[in-house]
């Protein structure tokens, strides 16, 4: 249990039709959002568990207020080494500069086209020029950047090489991602393409693509093409192939801890935050649920109650 992914809200300014419905969402109240001290708190007595790298995802993290300040604090936690964030970039461009000085490195990028029309169609959302230059910003700043493109058939196929090919000039990780059904319906009625059909059709129309050595608990096998700048990866996200390293544990924004993406919640952190236990009293209950963690992202989804059909905003991705 090294790596915690924190969603601080299960708001966005998007729309993706791979996360949420068009309209009719329901966002939860914010008092039962975990609170900024809470998170802090948690995030402290996590670190003493064992958390190196803390992930702040949502919703989108920069829609809840006053996120710049504590950020600036939870960067700060000694024994933290890593803060890093998953941005659709709509509002964040303007704030780069500030995220590096307070020692975040990397950004992750939701961004699943090039073009401004498809752009609009995914997100039902006109931010397409914010996004890249939230794009450009974290560059410009040398910061590390890794963008995700969720791959659909149907709806963004034409643009996987143009995306690839970014990788010639900018040094940037593009990583194709396999789609999930956590969609707030549970159908999934775009075209599927998995990890071997996104390889294969890069594979036929880039130049030859070498395999990087993986990293024992990344989720992405990433590939280098002579000459360019950047890298390729491809996460096989609905396939699971990378569950083996697994060193993930993930808390929503209203306080569920997770042990794997696909489980239901195993531990309701808002309430021992809240009720007077102490951090010792909360170590042992997520050491605790933690030990049922299951051998991987199927067993989680074999043992959970009702099949997927949750927003990801709601699970924090
Ligand atoms: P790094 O920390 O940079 O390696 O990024 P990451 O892949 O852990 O996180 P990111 O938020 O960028 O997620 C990229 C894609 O991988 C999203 O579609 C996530 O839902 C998916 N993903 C992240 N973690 C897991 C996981 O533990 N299991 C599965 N199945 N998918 C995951
Ligand atoms: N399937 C796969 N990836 C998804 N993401 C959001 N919804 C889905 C889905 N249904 C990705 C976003 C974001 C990351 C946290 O999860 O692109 O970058
Ligand atoms: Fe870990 Fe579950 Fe993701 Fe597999 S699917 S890598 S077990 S969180």
């Amino acid at each position: 249990m090294e790596y915690m992914r924190l969603a601080v809200t299960d708001r966005c300014n998007l729309r993706c039709f791979y996360c949420m419905p068009h309209e009719g969402m329901e966002f939860v109240p914010r008092k039962e959002l975990l609170s900024y001290e809470e998170m802090l708190r948690l995030t402290r007595i996590m670190v003493e568990l064992g958390v190196k790298k803390v992930r702040i995802t949502g919703g989108e993290p920069f829609v809840r207020k006053n996120m710049y300040g504590f950020l600036k604090r939870l960067a700060a936690i000694d024994g933290l080494e890593q803060v890093n964030i998953t941005t659709n970039g709509a509002v964040a461009d303007r704030h780069i500069p500030f995220l590096k000085e307070i020692g975040i490195n990397t950004i992750n990028l939701s961004l699943d086209t090039l073009d401004k029309e498809r752009y609009e169609a995914i997100t039902r959302r006109d931010f397409f020029a914010s996004a890249m230059s939230t794009y450009h910003a974290v560059l410009a700043a040398g910061m590390e950047l890794k963008v995700n493109m969720v791959v659909m058939a149907d709806k963004n196929k034409e643009d996987i090489i143009p995306m690839a090919m970014l990788t010639k000039n900018d040094p940037v990780n593009i990583r194709f991602i396999e789609e999930m059904p956590f969609n707030g319906t549970g159908a999934r009625d775009t075209e599927f393409m998995d990890h071997r059909q996104i390889l294969a059709h890069l594979k036929q129309h880039l130049p030859p693509m070498v395999p990087i050595p993986r990293e024992k608990s990344t989720t992405a096998n990433n590939y280098r093409i002579a000459g360019h700048r950047g890298s390729i990866g491809i996460i096989a996200a609905w396939s699971r192939t990378f569950c083996g390293g697994c060193n993930r544990i993930r808390v929503t924004a209203t306080g569920q801890l997770k042990n794997c993406l696909y489980d239901t919640g195993v531990l309701n952190l808002k309430r021992l935050l809240a009720d007077g236990s102490s951090d010792t009293m909360i170590k042992e209950a997520i050491g605790q649920a933690y030990r049922q963690k299951l051998t991987d992202g199927f067993a989680a989804e074999k043992h959970r109650q009702g099949r997927v059909t949750e927003s990801m905003s709601s699970i924090g991705g």
